[in-house]
């Protein structure tokens, strides 16, 4: 069971009304469950116990989602030696978000991160054929992409993000779903050994830059093109980083890049860059 400080908020609202019980989602809005609620305390599904002092700290925590577990509320949060870093669940309008060491994966500030998936696949819609998820993350372009593609082909090369993959209602589809293949590993790699002109669609949502400078590096690029069909086509997230600040303008140099590898008709679109093969 997951709260957040959505929920809390609902929760001391009913129990100040005088309510007895209220119906809350305790899997981040896919499902509703029922929670009763006493004079000092509340009880969950599962007769977890919470006091209401416990739920009054999370409606402060706008920034975390918490389990309820051992009649606890525990933060979704680690820190993974191995990285170097810390990962956290973050509460958002719809889907959740990572945010590893504070940076966000999706857009959470201008619109949700439902909505910055959809955006993304609108701009090279529909979504057809075999589809390349470069970087998998939570899951939500491989899961949308996949109710229009025939297959997904999605890759995720930290042990941690995979954790929270598991414990994130929303990403549950990635480990159920038949036409998602999944596999843990490092894309930059693993492009080599794949097919020439494998895949009509390319998702290719890598972190910024400055995390993960080889996945807007010119040999991944070519190899991209390499793999793509010639009718293929691919949205590259890019973001606007840097723009507002400093003189770098990333989009026209990741475009440039990927005119060298062979891509055309090439456009920037919002947070990114679409293209085709031919
Ligand atoms: C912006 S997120 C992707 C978000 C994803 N599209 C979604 O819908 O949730 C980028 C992800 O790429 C992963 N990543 C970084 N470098 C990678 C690499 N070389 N190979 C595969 N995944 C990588 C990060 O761990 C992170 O989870």
């Amino acid at each position: 069971m997951i709260i957040t400080h959505f929920q809390a908020k609902k929760l001391l609202q009913a129990k100040r009304s005088g309510a007895s019980k209220l119906g809350i989602s305790l899997d981040l809005g896919k499902t509703f469950s029922e929670v009763t609620i006493k004079t000092d305390r509340f009880i969950f599904p599962e007769d977890q116990v919470i006091k209401a002092g416990k739920v009054k700290k999370v409606l402060k925590k706008n920034k975390s989602c918490f389990f309820i577990k051992d009649n606890d509320i525990e933060k979704i949060q680690f820190f993974n030696h191995q990285t170097n870093k810390y990962y956290k669940l973050f509460p958002a309008r719809d889907w959740p978000t990572i945010e590893i060491s504070g940076i966000r994966m999706h857009v959470t500030k201008s619109m949700s991160p439902k909505k910055d998936t959809e955006e993304k696949l609108r701009f090279i819609g529909p979504v057809f054929g075999k589809v390349l998820d470069t970087c998998t993350g939570l899951g939500y372009t491989a899961i949308l992409a996949s109710r229009t593609a025939l297959k997904v082909y999605t890759f995720e090369i930290d042990q941690a993000v995979i954790e929270l993959e598991k414990i994130n209602p929303w990403s549950r589809e990635l480990f159920t779903n038949k036409k998602i293949k999944r596999q843990k590993g490092d894309i930059f790699n693993k492009i080599k050994l794949m097919e020439d002109e494998f895949y009509d669609i390319i998702i290719h949502d890598p972190p910024r830059l400055s995390l993960s400078t080889l996945l807007y590096s010119q040999e991944f690029y070519n190899q991209m093109f390499r793999v793509i069909k010639q009718t293929g086509k691919f949205y590259h997230y890019t973001g606007n980083p840097g723009k507002k600040n400093r003189n770098v303008n990333l989009k026209k140099n990741v475009m440039k890049r990927l005119r060298i590898a062979g891509f055309s008709a090439l456009k920037d679109v919002f947070n990114g860059v679409v293209g085709e093969r031919l």
